[in-house]
């Protein structure tokens, strides 16, 4: 039985694709935005769309992304995200 599912990873609740396809424009914005942010300060940042879009994925990838960038830096960013479903 356990030889049909060959990767049971992706099948994880939490799994997260390492790539999203057809989202390199909404990563751009989201790149855009945090660099546009002042040396202090933050910024809330809305992510819209129907039901299964892919909002927690581009998000949940894109601070994974910034979190390994900003591990050389000295005082990193808080960065958090919350999730709300109808
Ligand atoms: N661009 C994409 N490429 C590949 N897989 C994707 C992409 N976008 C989303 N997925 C996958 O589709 C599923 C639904 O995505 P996700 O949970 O991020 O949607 P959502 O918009 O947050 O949904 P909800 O509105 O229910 O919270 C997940 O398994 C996610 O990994
Ligand atoms: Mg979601």
């Amino acid at each position: 039985m356990e030889n049909i599912i060959l990767d049971p990873e992706p099948l994880d609740f939490f799994y997260l694709p390492p790539l999203l396809v057809g989202r390199e424009k909404e990563n751009k914005m989201l790149n855009a935005m945090y660099s546009s942010l002042p040396g202090t300060g933050g910024m809330h940042t809305f992510v819209t769309g129907e039901s299964g879009l892919g909002k927690t994925a581009l998000v949940k990838l894109f601070f994974e992304k910034l979190k390994e960038k900003q591990k050389d830096e000295n005082r990193p960013r808080k960065i958090r995200h919350a999730g709300r479903t109808k």
